[in-house]
């Protein structure tokens, strides 16, 4: 007997609803991938890009990690976004994190997690370049502003990458937001550093 029956069954009852209320549905998306999104979120899984978002299956395309990180040399994650720039063209980058971020709490600790450490290692990073206004912070906040400040960062790095840079160079049409998700009460928040040209990178970036 096959494992995890219900879920299986619970997918003919998610494709049977969607083709009730559109019969090619699934055809018509088989044939053309065109989102205009690229959703650079935390692997949390009480943070489901399209779900918050009520975007369709084919709106959005995605990449998660545990704290929403965008490293230099990851070449997964810049693969994601190179994609997504130049094949799918996608208008807009989107990192979301999220309040009560289980690996930003975890960063902010020096209890041992094992090989995860090495990851968190980019929030101690983020923790690092901000010391100075972060020792401004009121103690019991620390933890949201790290949160919404690790999305600042990252926006920093996607828009830092070549894909990026190359995107702009190009004129091409590309924003990068930083946004944050309260799991609270399911509603998102724009952080206000969306950047859309290298010149308004280098301004956030503090690179003249
Ligand atoms: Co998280």
């Amino acid at each position: 007997m096959k494992k995890l029956k219900f879920l299986f069954d619970n997918n003919v009852e998610w494709a049977e609803k969607i083709k009730k209320e559109d019969p090619d549905f699934f055809i018509k998306l088989s044939k053309l991938q065109a989102p205009e999104y690229l959703w650079i979120g935390c692997s949390d899984s009480r943070v489901p890009a399209n779900e918050i978002i009520n975007l369709a299956p084919g709106e959005v395309f995605v990449h998660r990690n545990i704290a929403n990180v965008v490293v230099h040399t990851d070449l997964n994650c810049l693969s994601v976004i190179q994609y997504a720039v130049e094949v799918l063209k996608v208008k807009h980058i989107i990192v979301c994190g999220h309040y009560g971020c289980g690996g930003i709490k975890a960063a902010m600790e020096n209890n041992e997690h094992g090989l995860i450490d090495n990851w968190l290692r980019h929030i101690k990073d983020v923790i690092r370049f901000n010391l100075n206004d972060m020792s401004k912070v009121e103690e019991n906040e620390k933890f949201n502003w790290l949160c919404e400040t690790n999305v600042k960062e990252q926006v920093k790095n996607v828009c830092n990458t070549t894909i990026v840079q190359n995107a702009w160079k190009n004129g091409n049409e590309l924003s990068v937001h930083g946004w944050i998700y309260e799991l609270k009460n399911g509603q998102l928040k724009d952080l206000n550093c969306c950047v859309s040209s290298a010149k308004e990178a280098a301004e956030l970036c503090d690179i003249t």
